[in-house]
C-alpha cells in the first residue's frame, strides 16, 4: 500500500472513530454510495454551511435564499434536459400509488429548484438584475461506480448559487465569484485549490464555460467544486423571462452558477487539517482545523475527575464561556471529564480542538486557569476573564 493511499485509510478511520462520519446502515453491511454524518461531522458540515450561508449571501446585498423540494413535477427536470441527458444517472422515483402513481425523479442538482421558481422569487422581491439565489440542498445521483469515500456518493448535498445577469455582463460576474470561490476555500482551510478550464468535450449539456475547481486527494487530483457559465439555457427552457423596468423591455437573463459539493468540501478540509507529529516524545494525530470551522471551539476540564471543588469550579467556567461563546457566535464549547487529561488532550486534538482550558488548585485561589493549544502543544496561565479573547484571537 502507498503512503498516500494510508492518508485516505486513516481519515476514514478517524472519521469512524471520532464520530465524524460513518457508512449508511452499517448494521446491515453498509450501502454503497451512501453515508452517515455522525455528531462531529454534522456540526463540522453545518458550519461550513453556514460560513458558506454568510459569504454567498447575507455579507451581500444582491442575494437570496432558498429552499425548494427535492421532488418536482416531472417536467422540470424534463424541461432542463436532465431526464434526456442524464437518463441511467438520476433516480426514478413513484409519486402516488397504483393507476394515479406518477413517475418523477430525485433532483441531480439543487439549481433546477431555483429556475423552477425564478417568477416567484421576481414578483415577491422585484429585484433588479444582476441578482442571485442561494440554495443548500441534497441531491441525489445513481452513480455506477460510487468511490473514494464521501468524494463520489449516491446521495450528497450542494451549495449553489444561480446568478442571474445581463447577457453582456457575465464576464465579469464569472470572475468575482471565481474569486469568491477562491477565498472560501482558504476561509474553510483548504490551500491547494487548482482551476482547470473545462473543454467543451467534457462540459455539462447547459454550459457554455466552465472552471473546475481541484483539489489533490490521496487518490489523485480530483473535482471539488464548479463554476459555470449556464447562459440563458435553463430559464429559456421553462420558458421563464424577465422585465426591465428600466430599459422597458423584457429577456432571458444569463446564469453564472458557482456549485459547491459539501461533502467534497468536508473531505478536502479533512485531509487539508490531518497532521502527524510528535508531542512531548509521543506520535500524536491532530485536526488542524480552522477556529471558524472546528465542531468544538474550546474544551474545559477539571484537572481531577474525583474532586468535587474543582469539578464544580469547571463547571461554573465551562456554562460561563458557553452563554459568552454563543452570544458571540464563536462555536460550541464542550466540558470534558472522561479519562485522564492525556486521554482528554489526545481526544481533542483528533476532533481539532483549537483550545483546551483546564481548572486546576491555582484556579481555586486565582482564578487563572491553563489553556493549551491544540497546534504547539504549549500551555499558558491565564486568567478566566481572558478566556473569551484568547480563544478568539
Ligand atoms: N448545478 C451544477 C452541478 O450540479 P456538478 O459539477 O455536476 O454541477 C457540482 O456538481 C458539485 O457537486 C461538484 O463540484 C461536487 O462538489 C458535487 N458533486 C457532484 N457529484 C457528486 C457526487 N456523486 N458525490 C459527491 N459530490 C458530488
Amino acid at each position: 500500500m502507498n503512503k498516500e493511499l494510508g492518508i485516505m485509510e486513516k481519515i476514514v478511520s478517524l472519521c469512524k472513530r471520532r464520530g465524524f462520519v460513518y457508512p449508511s446502515s452499517e448494521i446491515y453491511g453498509g450501502f454503497s454510495g451512501f453515508w452517515n454524518y455522525g455528531h462531529y461531522g454534522s456540526i463540522l458540515k453545518e458550519n461550513i454551511k453556514c460560513l458558506w450561508k454568510q459569504r454567498f449571501i447575507f455579507d451581500r446585498d444582491d442575494m437570496f435564499i432558498t429552499d425548494t423540494s427535492i421532488i418536482s413535477n416531472p417536467k422540470v427536470l424534463e424541461s432542463s434536459g436532465h431526464v434526456s441527458n442524464f437518463g441511467n444517472e438520476i433516480f426514478k422515483i413513484q409519486v402516488g400509488t397504483g393507476d394515479e402513481a406518477i413517475t418523477s425523479h430525485l433532483r441531480p442538482e439543487t439549481a433546477q429548484g431555483i429556475f423552477a421558481d425564478f417568477k416567484n422569487l421576481v414578483d415577491a422581491h422585484h429585484p433588479k438584475l444582476p441578482f442571485g439565489v442561494g440554495q443548500i440542498g441534497k441531491a441525489f445521483r445513481n452513480e455506477i461506480s460510487p468511490r473514494d469515500f464521501v468524494f463520489r456518493s449516491r446521495e450528497f448535498e450542494q451549495m449553489e448559487v444561480e446568478y442571474f445577469t445581463k447577457e453582456e455582463e457575465w464576464k465579469k460576474h464569472f470572475e468575482n465569484w471565481r474569486e469568491i470561490m477562491n477565498s472560501f476555500a482558504k476561509e474553510v482551510g483548504i490551500e491547494k485549490v487548482h482551476e482547470l478550464e473545462v473543454s467543451q468535450d467534457d462540459r455539462a449539456h447547459y454550459s457554455r464555460r466552465t472552471i473546475d475547481f481541484q483539489f489533490d486527494y490521496p487518490f489523485g487530483r480530483g473535482e471539488l467544486w464548479g463554476l459555470a457559465y449556464r447562459t440563458d439555457f435553463d430559464l429559456k427552457n421553462h420558458n421563464l423571462d424577465y422585465f426591465d423596468e428600466e430599459a422597458r423591455k423584457r429577456f432571458v437573463p444569463h446564469v453564472v452558477e458557482p456549485s459547491l459539493g459539501v461533502d467534497r468540501t468536508v473531505l478536502a478540509v479533512l485531509l487539508s487539517a490531518y497532521t502527524e507529529d510528535e508531542l512531548g516524545g509521543e506520535p500524536r494525530t491532530y485536526l488542524k482545523l480552522n477556529k471558524n470551522i472546528a465542531p468544538v471551539r474550546a474544551a474545559v476540564f477539571p484537572l481531577l475527575k474525583n474532586k468535587p471543588e474543582l469539578v464544580s469550579k469547571a463547571r461554573e467556567v465551562y456554562e460561563n464561556l458557553k452563554l459568552e461563546t454563543r452570544s458571540k457566535q464563536l462555536g460550541a464549547v464542550v466540558f470534558d471529564d472522561n479519562g485522564n487529561i492525556g486521554k482528554r488532550y489526545r481526544r481533542q486534538d483528533e476532533i481539532g480542538t483549537p483550545h483546551c482550558i483546564t481548572i486546576d488548585f491555582d484556579t481555586l485561589k486565582d482564578d487563572t486557569v491553563t489553556i493549551r493549544d491544540r497546534d504547539s502543544g504549549k500551555q499558558e496561565r491565564v486568567f478566566i476573564n481572558d478566556l473569551v479573547s484568547k480563544i478568539t484571537a
